[in-house]
């Protein structure tokens, strides 16, 4: 739900985990920067996408191809002409595509006009205003009707009228949709066709046009035969990439959700024509074992299956899970057919073939894509980890229950008091872990406060150090989830940790 949607986003502001862009200067719109704490989680997702698809996968490579690519890469794939979007059939396209400009364009108006109705009320009514409450109790009423009446007139402009009357109904739809938090009901369009454009080249003459990535996945494409060949790699053989990809998303409002630069990791397959649907089945089991191996709850996982498919696909999934704002897609899965090596083959003019020495055959491999967004996996991972739980006592404690694995910090040990050698024996089991472990190391405020907020904080373990320690050599651990506390030798600690957070 929202409230716990906004939850998310201001615990992830203020635990280190993710800040607006360039937020001293009002920030970029749909742009995020990975703080501390942020950029941890990522990469530990990222690793653990990597281990699972490359390290335990004789037969999957990974690369890390350049964000700028030669620009006739985006005509073959079809990303460059206006509104060929390969994800749905030109004549939706155009029409959905005008739609949401229309509809982009009432939003930041809308938008517009109620921040100029806040700052109004904040002057007029001082501390006793409340931004939340005004807004979502006059969000919908400020000039809405006026609005939809000017999109349904100049949609009426440009398109057919036999168009109109499924218009009105995507309006309609939108109409029902929140246009403060962007939801919308318009979850499977795609906008292939929103590539950001710069210039390769010194002077203005000479420069040539490039866009950055909307994909990774044409980086893979056009390494296939390099990969192929230097690798010495056997069909069926799988290549994988994690890197940025940028999209000027029109509808991007939801966090981290849907951003204008954002981390794919994406696995091309390749495979024998005519063997697509066992590997479509394969990856499609595959990743969803992948997800639940984290055990963020088997029910907060489902597959949707397309039913209308690009002209290049001959089946695709998605696997979505529940976010705050209910279930969204987190990743796709795509039988690509050889669509995107035949288009590449066309433009080049190059070959694009394997040997098969067993059939001794030559062919175009067929390919089936898994494709997911890295910081959506960061924002299901994240707002599915966090909880307000009531203790028997009565009292709340926040707690970010990160899967251990993926947690940014893993222990933090603690000195029960500033004195008596305490900190001392502390920094040197530090010491010793930190070739490990992510560890910290905290003596501010009573131990209590210090456990709540290494809880918040998503750190699985608390190592405390007391007088105890100087007699013995234990120490407590304390686990995040149960709040359990063990007695523990300082040389057993390794181990203890190692086997939460390996895999
Ligand atoms: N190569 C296929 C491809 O790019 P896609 O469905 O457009 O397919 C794959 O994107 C995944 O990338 C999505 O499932 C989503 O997780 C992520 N993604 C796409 N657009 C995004 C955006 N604007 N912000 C964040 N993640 C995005």
């Amino acid at each position: 739900n929202e409230d716990q949607f906004k939850k998310v986003i201001s615990h992830a502001k203020e635990y280190g985990y993710v800040f607006q862009s360039s937020e001293i200067y009002d920030g970029l719109s749909a742009v995020y920067d990975y703080a501390q704490n942020g950029a941890e989680l990522k990469k530990n997702i990222r690793d653990y996408w990597w281990k699972a698809m490359v390290q335990m996968n004789d037969n999957i490579v990974g690369i890390d191809a350049a964000i700028f690519m030669h620009p006739t890469t985006w005509k073959a794939s079809g990303h460059v002409d206006a509104f060929n979007d390969p994800l749905i059939d030109n004549k939706d396209s155009k029409k959905r595509y005008r739609a949401d400009v229309l509809v982009e364009d009432y939003c930041a108006k809308i938008e517009n006009k109620i921040e100029k109705e806040v700052k109004k009320a904040e002057k007029r009514f001082g501390d006793a205003f409340n931004k939340d409450e005004f807004i979502s109790t006059n969000g919908r009423v400020l000039g809405y009707q006026e609005k939809i009446d000017s999109i349904l007139k100049r949609l009426g402009q440009s398109l057919e009228k036999e168009d109109l009357a499924d218009v009105k109904a995507l309006i309609e739809e939108l109409e029902i949709a929140d246009p403060m938090t962007g939801s919308r009901n318009w979850t499977d369009v795609k906008q292939f066709n929103l590539m950001f454009g710069t210039k390769l080249g010194a002077s203005a003459e000479s420069a040539m046009d490039l866009y950055l990535r909307p994909e990774t996945a044409q980086g893979i494409f056009v390494n296939f035969l390099n990969v192929q060949k230097t690798g010495r790699m056997k069909i069926p053989f799988g290549i994988a990439q994690t890197g940025k990809a940028f999209r000027n998303e029109i509808v991007a409002r939801q966090f981290i959700f849907r951003m204008r630069e954002f981390e794919q990791m994406e696995m091309q397959f390749f495979i024998k024509p005519g063997t697509q649907k066992e590997w479509f089945d394969h990856w499609k089991e595959t990743r969803m074992k992948w997800h639940l191996s984290l055990g963020m709850g088997n029910d907060n996982y489902r597959f949707h299956d397309h039913e209308k498919l690009a002209h290049y696909a001959d089946a695709a999934t998605d696997i979505e899970f529940k976010f705050p704002f209910g279930f969204k897609e987190l990743e796709g899965i795509h039988s690509r057919t050889d669509f995107d090596l035949k288009q590449h083959e066309e433009y080049s003019g190059k070959k694009l073939q394997y040997f098969d020495h067993e059939d001794n055959v030559s062919y175009t491999p067929y390919v089936l894509e898994t494709s997911i967004g890295l910081d959506r996996m960061f924002l299901a991972v994240f707002s599915n980890a966090l909880e307000d739980e009531t203790l028997d006592d009565g009292s709340v404690r926040t707690v970010l229950k990160l899967p251990a694995v993926l947690a940014p910090t893993k222990a933090a040990v603690l000195p029960l008091v500033k004195k008596d050698g305490l900190p001392e024996i502390a920094k040197s089991i530090i010491e010793d872990l930190k070739w490990d472990f992510n560890v910290t190391y905290d003596e501010k405020d009573a131990v209590g406060r210090r456990y709540r907020r290494q809880d918040a904080n998503g750190t699985p373990f608390c190592i405390t150090v007391d007088h105890d320690t100087l007699e013995d050599n234990t120490v407590t651990i304390r686990h995040r989830d149960t709040m359990e506390q063990q007695r523990v030798n300082i040389a057993d600690l390794r181990d203890i940790i190692k086997k939460e957070v390996d895999v």
